[in-house]
């Protein structure tokens, strides 16, 4: 085994890449923002003569200053109060230095230079008082809506929440009763399952249904499920786990059921912009803008920039009765005042952020085929579904025969991996297990290498 110990992974720090995977990857030139202006009234940088010009000159210069982002430099996050890495022995009881988190979704990578910039420069001010919403963030986000995903967004439908999981909860006390009923399409982020419980409302489950490797939503089982008390759909799109990105008649199909039924659709679109080559992300309000009354997306710039740390999201409804009962539940909640690093963060990400992610998205694809490729040659039986989008894999082990509990005892004990459990995500997650590959290439392949080893009694097909 080539064990690496992750105490001791700064000696990756001065191991630059020749081989950057970005450069010519068709991500990039398919991406629908490729051809679009930026938007940066707030310049990470001082302007030069040579750039000034044009608001586009700003991230160009943000990116020709610094080169090529070397995704493979490995950032000891130990010690940093990193829940994914320093909540390890806490939440799953693997308690090896060398352990190796592939859990919950952030990113092992530094977040782009223009946040760190406007992070630094507030640091370096010193004075932190309350943060004043003049309104630049909500204009900075329906700026990235329009040019990232074509979407039209009124900055005045919008209101900022610590989170998108916090924004759900809010929404549901600002929609509906205690004992309604939220349908979910599981398997599906657990988050959604705990807040509804926590508001005392109710799981309406209609599982996904798996055809040609991809999840699809079976809305006439829905059909017969539905009773007077459901009042709510929770949609993830793209969904989380499975990485699905709806099509747009899947998408106008649940609208218009959701419209047949007199239910409210709050789609979270936060893995909206962690889309790969070949797929595109249709939000939902662009999908079906006949059901925009009824309509709530979230999304945020957290989980696209690896800031989720920073707590900030966003609801947007373009329904002026529903925004005023969600500002309402945010201000009985003491939530209208927001925190100044987070939407400092955010906003700069949004303004400076593009071309980092535009080189991030060929590294994660290049991840997300290392990591199915790799599995499934180390774990026979293993069946890793292709995402479209997402850094998390989601794996069948159910081709193993091995039972679930042991499939997971090799990953923590043998292989020394802390993963997500499939059945965390309801219904339907029984067999699986979602990692989530987001982390430089040496982690990833020491993981690997790991489960190979955990797995290697297994018969070869
Ligand atoms: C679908 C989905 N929504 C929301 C979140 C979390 O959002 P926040 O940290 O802003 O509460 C996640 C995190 O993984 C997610 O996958």
């Amino acid at each position: 085994m080539t064990g690496i110990n992750l105490a001791e992974v700064n000696f990756f720090e001065d191991q630059s890449t020749d081989a950057n995977p970005v450069k010519e990857n068709a991500a990039t030139a398919h991406s629908p923002a490729a051809a679009k202006p930026i938007d940066s009234d707030q310049p990470a940088v001082k302007p030069t003569a040579a750039t000034e010009t044009t608001p586009a000159g700003n991230a160009a210069r943000v990116h020709a200053a610094r080169g090529p982002i070397d995704f493979n430099r490995v950032i000891d996050r130990r010690g940093t109060h990193s829940s994914k890495w320093d909540n390890i022995a806490k939440l799953s009881g693997i308690t090896e230095p060398d352990a190796i988190a592939m859990w919950v979704a952030d990113m092992d990578f530094a977040a782009p230079a223009g946040v760190t910039e406007a992070l630094s420069a507030e640091v370096a001010r010193a004075t932190h008082g309350y943060y004043a919403d003049t309104g630049t963030w909500a204009k900075a986000l329906a700026t990235w809506m329009a040019r990232r995903h074509g979407a039209t967004i009124d900055p005045a439908w919008v209101s900022p929440t610590p989170g998108i999981v916090s924004g759900l909860g809010l929404i549901l006390q600002a929609i509906s009763e205690p004992g309604d009923e939220v349908v979910l399409f599981p398997p599906v982020y657990h988050a959604f399952r705990r807040i509804i419980v926590a508001n005392d409302r109710r799981i309406l489950d209609c599982g996904l249904v798996e055809s040609a490797g991809r999840y699809a939503m079976d809305l006439d089982k829905l059909r017969g499920q539905l009773t007077p008390r459901t009042k709510v759909v929770f949609l993830c799109s793209p969904h989380n786990p499975g990485g699905t990105v709806w099509t747009r008649e899947e998408l106008q199909a649940l609208a218009s059921f959701c419209a047949e039924h007199d239910l409210i659709l709050v789609s979270d679109e936060i893995h909206c912009d962690l889309v790969f080559a070949g797929h595109i992300h249709i939000p939902t309000m662009l999908a079906a803008p006949d059901i925009a009354d009824r309509l709530i997306t979230t999304v945020a710039a957290t989980k696209t920039f690896n800031l989720a740390g920073a707590h900030v999201g966003a609801c947007v409804t373009s329904n002026p009765v529903l925004k005023k009962k969600l500002d309402a539940r945010i201000a009985a909640c003491g939530l209208g005042s927001y925190n100044l690093f987070g939407m400092t963060a955010t906003e700069a990400a949004w303004r400076t952020g593009e071309s980092w992610l535009d080189e991030l998205l060929p590294y994660l694809q290049t991840n997300r085929d290392l990591f199915d490729l790799g599995i499934e040659h180390a774990v026979p039986g293993a069946r890793s579904m292709r995402l479209d989008a997402t850094y998390l894999a989601w794996v069948d082990f159910s081709g193993t025969g091995l039972a679930p509990s042991d499939v997971a005892e090799r990953i923590a004990s043998r292989a020394r991996i802390f993963a997500s459990p499939g059945q965390q995500f309801g219904p339907g997650g029984e067999s699986w297990v979602r990692f989530n590959f987001a982390t430089p290439r040496p982690i990833l392949e020491e993981a690997l290498a790991r489960l190979g080893d955990a797995f290697a009694d297994l018969p070869r097909r």
